[in-house]
Parts: C-alpha cells; structure tokens; sequence
C-alpha cells in the first residue's frame, strides 16, 4: 500500500500543509525540531488511530487552535482509500471513504504502517513492556479481534485489580472466578495470536539477522512461556495460573500473571540477549526484529506496509545503513533525518525539506 498524499492543518507546528509521496523513499530532512517526526506521527495516527508519543489527542492539535486536522489518500490492494481525522479537545471524528467509523478497530488494516524510532532499538534491551508493545501494535493492525480482545483483557485487568485491593478478602475471593472466566476467554485470544505472531515472525528475524551480520550469529525468537492446545486449552490452564496466584496477587494488590506480563525469548548464537548481547548486538537484532515484521505484514495482508523510519540512519553505522536501504527498496518509506545526503550515499528518493512546520522548496 502508499500514501499517494498527506493533508495537514492544524495538527501539532504544522498550519497548512500538503504532502506529496512517490511510491518509494521520501526523505523528509530538516534542522532539529522542525517538524519531521510529526509529520511522521500523522501519518502513524491515521493508520492505527493512536499517536505514539501522547495519550491525550489534545497535545496534537497546534498550541492555540481547536481541531486538527489530518487527511491522507491512499492505494491498497482495494482501490483509494481516503482517511480523514478531525481532531477535537476532546473527542475524535475518523472517516473512511466518507463514511464515520465508530470504533478505533474499524480504523486497523486500511492502511498498515510500521514505526521504526531511535527507540525501537532498544526493544531487545529494554523492558518486557516496549517488546509487548511491539506485538500489540504489529498484531492488532492485522488483526481486529486481537484489538477487542485485548481492550477488553485491559478492561477486566484494571476491574480485577481494583478489586484485589478490596479488604473483604471473602468478598473478593468469591468474586475473583467470575471475573477469571471472563479475564481468561480475551487472554486465550491474545496468547494464541501471539504464538502465531512469533512462529511467522521467528523465520524472517533469523533470515534478516543472517544479512545484516553477514551469518555470523543466528537469530532466534520464540515467546518465553509455552502454552499448549487451542484457545480453549490456554484459557484453562490460565485459569489455574491465576488460582495458584491468588494470596500473591491479594497480597500485592495486582495480578501478577497473564498475557501483560508474559514477554518473548531473543536468542543470539544460542544465548539470551536480554541478558548477555553487547549493545551493538541487540541493536541488529532490534533492526531484524523491525524488518520482519515488515514481512509479517505482506505475508497477512499480500501487500508491504508503509515504512516509517524516524530519526533511525543516524544511530546506526555504516554497513547496516546500507543494508537497510537495500532491504527497503521495495517498499515505501517516509524516513527523516537531519543530513539526508550523509545517510542516503545517493539512493533514488523525493526529498522534502521541512523548516518550522513549512515545506521548503
Ligand atoms: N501541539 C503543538 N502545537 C504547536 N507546536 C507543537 C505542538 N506539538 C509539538 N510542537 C512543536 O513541534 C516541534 C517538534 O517537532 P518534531 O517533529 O518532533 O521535530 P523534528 O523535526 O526534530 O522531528 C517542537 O518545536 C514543538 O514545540
Ligand atoms: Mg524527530
């Protein structure tokens, strides 16, 4: 799929601006703090319906005006699809081909994007939090049942933890089954989708890691807890797990167990990278990771999504730069940076200058 146009108005420091994408790599360049990765970030938020660095929509509309407003015109493998997001204080206005959508699921799927920050880099690194993430926001763009799922697990999770704070521990132990049946049913959906994930993500990761490192290491990945059988399976023996943590989970007030806590394995030559890989390792694994779930996308969907590459060419050195713009060479990018002739070494590209929310000539 590609974004043909970008409409901005009103959305973070840009007023009134147009965008024009070619079908392969934009490069969007500019000084620091100029507009670059909100720009990014509009094109992100009509594809999930989620800003990535906020929670309140109201931080992205520019200091001083009402609404914001982004529109962007698109090619999938259905034809045009036009999507537009009228940005209020307070609520939100997404139209798909014209017609208003009434949840953020009906958004997931019209046009898929990957984001690739600085950030991303340390998603081997960092905490179990960042790698869910990551699964969360891959899945639920392919997958609408996995959204739901998962914003009624996050639900039932916020309900179930208030209660465990209750004092009436009889009162709480006869309500805590009801709210487990309910609990495992979205948390069997999640798992199941997550073991997917990672089965198709796991060939991708080992053949983009193999490139990058020239084969010298072997990639693997795989979730850190083994679930066995269908959805119904994993619901019981869920179900158990949170029965066997009931006097821990009362006694530090949250539930210590389930799919927000459950993480993946990243194996390097064999060894856990979360604990033993150098820096530079994790980061190649990271960029793997990235790649792949490129992949993930066209495999699901027969179509490469929109690659968003924020800020990523500076951190990384010179042979991976190259390869990456080797591997990205069929697909379309937005990648910002600051010097776009230091990280391009010439590769075929629509340059957009952006100076203070403006497009420069
Ligand atoms: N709601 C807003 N209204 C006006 N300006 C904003 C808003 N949100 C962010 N900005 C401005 O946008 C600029 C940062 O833009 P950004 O895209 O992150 O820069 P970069 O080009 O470095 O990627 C900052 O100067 C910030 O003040
Ligand atoms: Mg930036």
């Amino acid at each position: 799929m590609q974004i043909k146009n970008l409409f901005l108005q009103n959305f973070r420091n840009y007023e009134d601006e147009r965008f024009v994408f070619s079908d392969g790599l934009n490069v969007l360049f500019g000084k620091n703090a100029q507009g670059k990765t909100n720009c990014a970030e509009a094109v992100f938020y009509l594809c999930t319906g989620a800003s990535l660095r906020i929670r309140h929509d109201k931080q992205l509309i520019r200091m001083g005006e009402e609404k914001a407003r982004i529109v962007a015109e698109a090619e999938n493998r259905y034809g045009r699809v036009t999507i537009e997001a009228d940005i209020y204080e307070n609520k939100r206005e997404i139209r798909v081909n014209g017609s208003k959508i009434a949840k953020n699921a009906d958004l997931m799927g019209h046009i898929n994007s990957v984001f690739f920050s600085p950030g991303d880099l340390r998603l081997i690194q960092d905490g179990p939090d960042e790698r869910r993430r990551f699964m969360n926001i891959s899945i639920s763009q392919t997958s609408s049942t996995y959204y739901t799922a998962l914003l009624r697990y996050n639900r039932i999770l916020d309900q179930r933890n208030t209660l465990l704070k209750n004092h009436d521990v009889s009162m709480v132990l006869d309500t805590l089954p009801v709210w487990d049946e309910q609990l495992c049913k979205y948390a069997a959906i999640i798992v199941k989708k997550r073991v997917e994930f990672l089965e198709r993500l796991a060939p991708f990761a080992k053949e983009y890691h193999d490139f990058l490192t020239d084969g010298k290491e072997e990639l693997e990945i795989k979730p850190d807890r083994r679930y066995e059988g269908d959805e119904a399976d994993i619901a019981k023996t869920l179900q158990r797990r949170l029965e066997n943590n009931y006097e821990k989970d009362l006694r530090l007030g949250f539930t210590t167990v389930g799919p927000h806590r459950d993480d993946l394995d990243v194996l390097i030559g064999g060894i856990d990278a979360k604990a033993y890989a150098s820096q530079g390792q994790t980061r190649t694994a990271a960029l793997a990771l990235k790649l792949s779930e490129v992949q993930i996308f066209k495999s699901l969907s027969g179509e490469y999504p929109v690659l968003i590459l924020d800020d990523v060419m500076s951190e990384l050195d010179l042979p991976r730069r190259k390869k990456l713009l080797k591997c990205i060479s069929e697909i379309q990018t937005i990648l910002t940076c600051t010097h776009a002739e230091r990280v391009l070494y010439g590769a075929e590209c629509n340059k957009i200058r952006i100076e203070n929310g403006k497009i420069k000539p």
